[in-house]
């Protein structure tokens, strides 16, 4: 009995996500879509958002607090669902984390998915941190060594996105600007190398008129962590879920994203990490 207690509450525990700001709700958008039954404990650190514009040093440190954090609000999964993060903190969370909980990436899944498709060209775009970091082009030329790969910074579209410019002119501009560039002519799949650019996904779609795919990682990332879940027997299919969403800086925007996402009012609270 006490042993079937423990068990139950290990899968009660929630699944940690963080990201800078709102791009990681589109993450914890696709886990709550394939896994109602689990709580969610989501960290946007907006007071030190954009990440794509710091050093890999300033990631790494901010993602070992976060981690401690989520690991504070007893989370049996961390999922960094940020690209500067997974492509420059992730190996050293392993490195430190890895016995205490179990860690995903938003970079890894994607890069399996692509090793199940054939293609010859395709583009990735992400934040300065995420492209100088080479993480797409060197893992994508381990699975699929035949594809060629054109990366490109396309750093407006994140501080764009968390203020709100979406589907109007101003974000269609900007996107033109960026995508029409002639080095991505050819390209079969365009990946979006970071996790806000799902909210503008079919505004990017749009620009190529629809002919090619273009590969976000929020459904391969939830489908590698319920696989995860089963293979661990961690899995939690509970109706009495309790959300949380922390930020550490309050901003009216990330509040209404959340809500826009989630469709309800959702436990928004700030919490002072770094203090
Ligand atoms: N959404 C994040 C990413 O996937 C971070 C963007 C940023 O803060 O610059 O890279």
């Amino acid at each position: 009995m006490v042993i079937f207690l423990i068990f139950f509450k290990v899968k009660d525990r929630p699944i940690g996500i963080f990201d800078s700001g709102v791009g990681g709700l589109t993450v914890a958008h696709a886990v709550k879509q394939l896994l109602p039954g689990e709580s969610l404990v989501y960290f946007g650190d907006t007071a030190h958002l954009p990440y794509g514009d710091k050093s890999a040093e300033s990631i790494r440190s901010y993602s070992r607090r976060i981690t401690e954090f989520l690991l504070e609000q007893n989370s049996k999964v961390v999922l960094v669902a940020c690209n500067s993060a997974s492509s420059s903190a992730f190996d050293t969370l392993k490195k430190e984390f890895e016995n205490r909980v179990i860690l995903i990436d938003v970079i890894d899944p994607v890069v399996d998915y692509l090793g199940t498709r054939k293609f010859n060209k395709i583009g990735v775009i992400g934040t300065k941190r995420t492209i100088s970091s080479g993480t797409y082009k060197t893992k994508i030329a381990e699975k699929s060594p035949g594809t060629e790969v054109i990366s490109m910074a396309t750093p407006l579209l994140v501080p764009m996105i968390e203020e709100g410019f979406i589907f109007d002119d101003i974000s269609n501009a900007i996107l033109r600007a960026y995508l029409s560039d002639k080095s991505l002519t050819g390209i079969q799949a365009l990946i979006l190398g970071c996790t806000h650019y799902p909210i503008i996904k079919n505004q990017i779609s749009r620009i190529f008129n629809f002919g090619i795919e273009v590969i976000d990682s929020a459904r391969q990332v939830s489908q590698i962590l319920k696989n995860t879940l089963e293979k661990n027997d961690l899995l939690n299919d509970t109706d009495h879920v309790n959300d949380r969403f922390f930020v550490s800086d309050y901003t009216p925007y990330f509040e209404k994203i959340a809500r826009m996402f989630f469709e309800r009012e959702i436990n928004l609270k700030k919490a002072d990490i770094w203090v």
